[in-house]
């Protein structure tokens, strides 16, 4: 006798979450293995407090990823109140989740030209509190995570957008262009001398000329002292990226013989023909994650810090926007479907075989 539409769908939930934990996929075309008994590297993803009682996303990320980023609860944001007054309860909490789970803990992210915070804001041009204010900043984010925090991505996003120079904030107009980026990576290196600092950029994949300008930066900055000791790109790709450039990017940036991190890759589906069928879509997402993980792995055993998902589901993406604000077609871009399925671009990376 066939099962009654409710038991069927009891059934079929059950199956799901069998493939979730990696167990039965009867429900799925190839098994699902996890991942971070699969690579030879450690595997993060980001994550919000907001999704710690969703036991699907629970059960997707302590079976999968070996690390965790706080997605934005440990961002200048959040943390630094316009009074001055510290907040680390969310953070807090995914630092213990991450204990809880056996997963390292990456902190990002301590300057990032995108949160010009009112604290600092009231201090625009008083270049003394503004240097005492910037050191009490990072050394109290990150002392509080010594110990804890595997690295920290000490300077986020410096280039400017279309790679002519660098970007003009707060900080570099009080602390200088690269004077700031220097200071922060020794008062990460004072606060929490074992925590790797990271320098972090995106679209280096697709903007040869921001990715020269990043290589003269982490020059200078080394140069100048700065205790960079791993750099970082962020590979949000999209599915017209030319896999050569993935390689390229990691290859120059292994150039300087320190750690490297894929420390925020999605891979958008959105900007393809909408007539484009989703199985060919998930197919050519699938390639470029797998194209990804073959750069990584082409770095030295000792350079391949992580590679770090930005986000679980599909729809747990920041690209699927504020409610409200969604696409009419919603982007695809992670490793697990909206029902926490595995896609084609985690099968791509779960093939790969330890070495
Ligand atoms: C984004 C998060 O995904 C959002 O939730 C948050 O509101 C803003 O930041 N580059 C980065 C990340 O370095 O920190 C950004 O994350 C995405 C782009």
């Amino acid at each position: 006798m066939n099962p009654s539409p409710d038991r069927r769908s009891l059934l079929l939930s059950a199956l799901a979450l069998a493939s979730c934990a990696g167990g039965d996929t009867r429900a799925q075309s190839a098994p699902v293995r996890p991942l971070r008994e699969t690579l030879p590297f450690p595997i993060g993803t980001a994550i919000m407090t907001g999704q710690l009682d969703d036991s699907q996303h629970a059960v997707l990320t302590r079976t999968h990823f070996s690390q965790l980023t706080p997605e934005w609860e440990l961002k200048m944001e959040y943390v630094l109140q316009a009074d001055g007054s510290y907040r680390f309860d969310a953070p807090d909490r995914l630092a213990a989740v991450a204990q809880a789970n056996g997963q390292r803990f990456y902190g990002t992210t301590l300057v990032w030209y995108s949160q010009e915070n009112p604290a600092f804001q009231a201090l625009d041009g008083r270049r003394d509190a503004f240097v005492s204010a910037y050191r009490h900043y990072i050394l109290q984010v990150c002392r509080r995570y010594a110990g804890r925090a595997v690295a920290w991505d000490v300077v986020n996003e410096p280039v400017a957008e279309d790679g002519a120079g660098l970007r003009t904030h707060l900080w570099s107009r009080n602390l200088g262009e690269v004077g700031h980026m220097v200071a922060a990576f020794r008062h990460a290196e004072e606060a929490d001398p074992a925590a790797l600092r990271v320098l972090n950029e995106y679209h280096l994949e697709s903007r040869p000329a921001k990715r020269a300008t990043l290589l003269r930066l982490t020059e200078r900055l080394l140069a100048a002292d700065a205790p960079i000791t791993c750099l970082g790109t962020q590979t949000h790709l999209g599915l017209d990226q030319d896999p050569r450039q993935i390689t390229e990017t990691l290859r120059l940036l292994g150039g300087f013989g320190l750690p490297i991190h894929v420390s925020e890759l999605d891979i958008s589906v959105q900007a393809a023909s909408p007539f484009t069928p989703v199985a060919e879509l998930l197919d050519r997402q699938a390639r470029l994650a797998g194209a990804v993980l073959e750069a990584l792995m082409a770095l030295p055993e000792r350079q391949r810090f992580a590679l770090t998902l930005w986000g679980v589901r599909d729809r747990d993406s920041w690209l699927r926007g504020p409610a409200g604000g969604r696409p009419l077609t919603p982007d695809r871009p992670l490793l697990f479907d909206d029902d926490g399925q595995a896609k084609p671009a985690f099968h791509a990376l779960a093939g790969r075989a330890r070495s």
